[in-house]
């Protein structure tokens, strides 16, 4: 699918990677880019840039993203591409307070169980429209770092799949994608494991155009870093070597994290 002439909804659009992806739309003659983020006043800002439309919306409330999607139609007339991009993460492990399980839950999963709830009744009707989900490399691979970032980045690239299965011979087509570091806000500068991935870093102008080439291709998987790609077929393949390969590279990363505790 080409996005010039296309009504598109990008949510968590005030910064980072749903910026870069309005931008992307607008130059690309998006007829309308729908920037949405619950920081209401970040996306004006966003939108007035772009002349596109603000709306506000949390993700986590299926009330709000109804809402979103409905004011969306009544305004632009339908919703072509929605790109379920909103994100949080929390670092640490199974230990951390359940209230960070439950806003990754929410943010992570249940945003683009809300998103499909309501999008694709009116996709189905039109018999076309694509999903884009961005769940993470951490939902193919793992991140190290957080177990509910992770495990919920997992479920969103379990019900992408799902998605496609079920949606794409009716016309609806699906892309997840998954990438590994992202330069934004997102990656916390004094965290071992966020340092890690900044290394190898791609901007959100990359993801944005990985995401456009992929849309181009109507292919499922969209990958910002090809790398993940390889690592993910390693996965597959040799699953013990691989997560031996991780808690090595973990320990590591952990001796790290303990020598900086002890020099502060
Ligand atoms: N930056 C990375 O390294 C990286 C890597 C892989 C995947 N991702 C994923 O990409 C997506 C975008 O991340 P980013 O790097 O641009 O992060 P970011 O923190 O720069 O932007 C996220 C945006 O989401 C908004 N948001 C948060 N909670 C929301 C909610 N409940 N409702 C609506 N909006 C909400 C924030 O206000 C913010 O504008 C996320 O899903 C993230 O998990 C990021």
């Amino acid at each position: 699918m080409e996005v010039r002439n296309r009504v598109i909804v990008v949510t968590g659009a005030a910064g980072g990677i749903g910026r870069a992806l309005c931008r992307r739309f607008a130059d690309e003659q998006a007829e309308r880019v729908v920037v949405s983020d619950v920081d209401e006043s970040a996306a004006q800002a966003v939108s007035s840039e772009l002349g596109g439309l603000a709306i506000a919306c949390d993700v986590s409330s299926p009330d709000s993203m109804d809402a979103l999607v409905r004011r969306t139609i009544a305004e632009c007339g339908r919703i072509d591409v929605f790109v379920s991009n909103a994100g949080v993460t929390s670092k640490g492990g199974v230990d951390l307070p359940i209230e960070d399980w439950q806003r990754c839950w929410d943010v992570n999963v249940m945003a683009h169980v809300h998103a499909a709830r309501s999008v694709v009744p009116r996709m189905l009707e039109r018999g076309e429209g694509y999903l884009v989900q961005v769940a993470s490399a951490a939902g193919l691979l793992t991140e190290m770092g957080s177990a509910p970032y992770s495990t919920t980045k997992h479920a969103a690239v379990a019900l992408a799949e799902w998605l496609a299965v079920h949606y794409q011979p009716r016309g609806i087509r699906v892309s997840c994608v998954c990438p590994a570091g992202v330069d934004t806000g997102f990656l916390n500068p004094d965290n071992v494991y966020d340092q890690f991935l900044k290394r190898t870093a791609c901007s959100p102008e990359q993801v944005a155009e990985a995401v456009i080439s992929t849309m181009r291709e109507e292919t499922f998987l969209a990958l910002p870093h090809p790398e993940v790609g390889e690592f993910f077929a390693f996965k597959a393949q040799h699953y013990d070597e691989w997560l031996e390969n991780f808690a090595k590279l973990n320990e590591r990363m952990q001796r790290l994290a303990a020598k900086r505790t002890s020099k502060r």
